[in-house]
């Protein structure tokens, strides 16, 4: 009833602030309409280029991309995209639609809107200085309900991105630097994510960031701000960090924060026993950060309608791709062990899923 409850009020939190990425959008990249002035155009092959490819599809402004065919795209280099386009990945059919074996990159454009797709990288990039998903200096973006897995640099590198959402997403099993996300510029919104087993960075945070309702699993830094890039403004509300046998100090769930950053923390909870059960303690002490009495954006205790534990039970069921598949249900099963089960790798392979650790759509 909380997950209706809480569907409803962001629609019409949605509406009332005249946000039009679609019902349910929210942050700061909610207000981007990407292609819905455009033409429809359909993705009928999972070829790396030519008629019918995604490489195609996205190589225009003003599109909605909708799927004929699911499975697996093997990118054979990075694939750009172009301003103002929709990828809406639930049009596609039977699994869904995943893209592997290269970067996804909206670096320099503006104005799009991302849902239900899947990106893994993995070790089939031979470029290790590439992330899964690239929107360095992109503006006015929003990646919902989308799964970001083996990222070789970043998972998601934002760097220099303006107006960002990154909502009901899955970001984990990073390879090469086993890192989550990396924001600078902003503002920027993380809301309903699930991040695992990474090193650092989820995310970075070197911006004006709302960091509500995400899920932390098995992490060794989890929310980082290094403070090298100047003071910022963050709002931490009812999030859930949780231990997991790669994390080796529990309080690293907050990392390299100073006292030039202004943090408002509510609700967080860090479980730190490994004990297989979901019984964390209250942690709103963000290292050395000078605190914040209230929230820095208008819209932050709005959008924090569930604790951090009904987000654990909300983002489990609810994050990532629809339908989930084999990666992303072993991403959840790993967190659902609440301590003794994953680990930060260093290959797809790791896993031992299938078709090499991609995962078989
Ligand atoms: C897609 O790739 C296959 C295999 O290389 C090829 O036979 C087919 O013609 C391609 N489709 C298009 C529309 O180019
Ligand atoms: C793709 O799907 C759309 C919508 O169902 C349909 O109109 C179109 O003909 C399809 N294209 C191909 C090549 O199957
Ligand atoms: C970011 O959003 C704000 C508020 O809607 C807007 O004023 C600003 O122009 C946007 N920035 C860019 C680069 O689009």
């Amino acid at each position: 009833m909380w997950f209706t409850v809480a569907l409803i009020t962001a629609i019409f939190f949605s509406i009332a602030s005249g946000q039009n990425a679609f019902a349910g959008a929210v942050g700061f990249g909610a207000a981007a309409t990407g292609g819905n002035d455009g033409t429809t155009v359909y993705v009928t092959n999972l070829n790396d280029s030519g008629t019918g490819s995604f490489r195609d599809a996205v190589s225009e402004s003003n599109r909605i991309i909708e799927f004929n065919v699911s499975g697996y795209i093997e990118l054979a280099s990075a694939v750009s995209l172009s301003s103002d386009i929709t990828i809406n990945g639930q049009t596609a059919p039977d699994d869904g639609i995943g893209i592997m074996a290269g970067e996804v990159s909206a670096s320099g454009q503006n104005n799009i809107i991302i849902r239900n797709l899947r990106i893994r990288q993995g070790t089939l990039d031979s470029d290790t200085g590439k992330s899964a998903f690239n929107m360095g200096d992109t503006s006015n973006i929003i990646l919902d309900h989308c799964s970001f897995e083996y990222g070789q640099w970043d998972t998601v590198d934002a760097v220099g991105a303006v107006n960002i959402t990154v909502s009901n997403s899955i970001i984990a099993l990073p390879i090469g630097q086993q890192f989550g996300a990396h924001v600078e510029t902003g503002p920027s919104t993380f809301y309903g994510n699930l991040w695992v087993s990474a090193h650092n960075r989820q995310p970075l945070a070197k911006d004006n960031t709302q960091y509500i309702n995400n899920i932390v699993y098995n992490y060794q830094a989890a929310y980082t701000t290094a403070d090298t890039s100047g003071d910022f403004y963050h709002d931490i509300i009812n999030n859930y960090f949780i231990a997991g046998p790669s994390t080796t100090s529990s309080g690293d769930a907050f990392f390299q924060v100073n006292a030039g950053q202004t943090v408002y923390a509510s609700g967080n909870f860090i479980d730190s026993n490994k004990d297989g059960t979901l019984n964390g303690e209250a942690d709103n002490t963000v290292g050395g950060a000078t605190v914040a009495s209230t929230p820095w954006a208008d819209t932050s205790l709005n959008m924090a309608m569930l604790s951090a534990a009904e987000a654990y039970t909300s983002v489990l069921e609810n994050a990532g791709a629809t339908p989930r598949d084999e990666v992303d249900s072993y991403v959840v099963s790993l967190v659902k062990s609440l301590g003794t089960e994953g680990a930060i790798i260093g290959s797809q392979d790791d896993t031992g899923l299938s078709n090499g650790g991609y995962g078989t759509l």
